[in-house]
C-alpha cells in the first residue's frame, strides 16, 4: 500500500512539474507570437499564394495577362453574366466603392471580373454586362481551361449547377470574394459575404492607397 501511495504521488508531482513547464512554454511563445504580430508580417506571408499569372480575353476582344493590370490596385471578382444575384450585387458593390473614391484614387485601380462561365460569357456578352455596372469595370473571359486556371490562382471554386448538363440552362455555383492585390500583384486582402459593402471596401483601400 506504502509503496503504491508515494509512487502515485511521484506521478502527481511529476505531472504538476511538466504542466507548469507546458504553460510557461505557451504563455511565452505566445507573447513573443503578439510581439511578432504586425500587419505587415500577416499580409505578408500566410495569404501570399493568392492570385497569380492568368492569360484571358477582355470584353474588348484582346488577349492580356495580369501584367497588362501590373502598377494598378486590382479588384477581382469571380462571376458571370447570367448569375441571378450574387453577382449583380457584388459587382454594385464594386461599382459603388469606385464612385465613391476620389477620382486620383479610383484611377489607381482596375476592377475587374473574371467569368466563371466562360462558355457562355463571350468577350461581347461581357462588353455589354460590364458597362452597365461601371464604365472601368473590366470583364475577362477566355477558354473553360484558362478561366479554371485563373479560378485555381485565386482559390476559386466554380462548378456548373441545375439544368441539363448538355444544353445552355443552367446555375453556375461559385465563391463570392472581392480579392484586392497591390500593384506589384501581391494579395493583400479579401471581402467575402457581408464585407462586401461598398463603404467598407473603400475605408480599406483609403488606408492602403
Ligand atoms: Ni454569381
Amino acid at each position: 500500500m506504502l509503496a503504491s501511495y508515494s509512487s502515485s504521488t511521484i506521478w502527481a508531482i511529476g505531472a504538476a512539474v511538466l504542466g507548469a513547464i507546458v504553460l510557461a512554454i505557451v504563455v511565452l511563445a505566445g507573447n513573443f507570437y503578439l510581439k511578432s504580430d504586425n500587419p505587415t508580417v500577416t499580409v505578408g506571408s500566410g495569404v501570399a499564394s493568392i492570385g497569380g499569372p492568368f492569360t484571358l480575353i477582355d470584353h474588348t476582344g484582346r488577349t492580356v495577362t495580369e501584367k497588362n493590370y501590373s502598377g494598378r490596385w486590382m479588384l477581382v471578382y469571380f462571376g458571370y453574366t447570367s448569375c441571378p444575384d450574387v453577382c449583380p450585387t457584388s459587382l454594385s458593390v464594386m461599382a459603388g466603392a469606385m464612385d465613391m473614391l476620389d477620382p486620383e484614387q479610383a484611377e489607381k485601380i482596375v476592377p475587374i471580373m473574371i467569368s466563371t462561365d466562360p462558355t457562355r460569357d463571350t468577350p461581347e456578352l461581357l462588353a455589354e454586362y460590364v458597362t452597365n455596372f461601371h464604365p472601368r469595370l473590366i470583364g475577362l473571359t477566355g477558354s473553360v481551361e484558362q478561366a479554371a486556371l485563373a479560378a485555381k490562382t485565386y482559390r476559386v471554386y466554380f462548378a456548373k449547377s441545375g439544368g441539363s448538363e448538355a444544353g445552355d440552362d443552367y446555375l453556375m455555383d461559385h465563391s463570392s470574394i472581392v480579392y484586392l492585390l497591390d500593384p506589384k500583384g501581391r494579395f493583400r486582402l479579401h471581402f467575402s459575404g457581408a464585407q462586401i459593402d461598398a463603404e467598407r471596401i473603400v475605408e480599406r483601400l483609403r488606408q492602403l492607397l
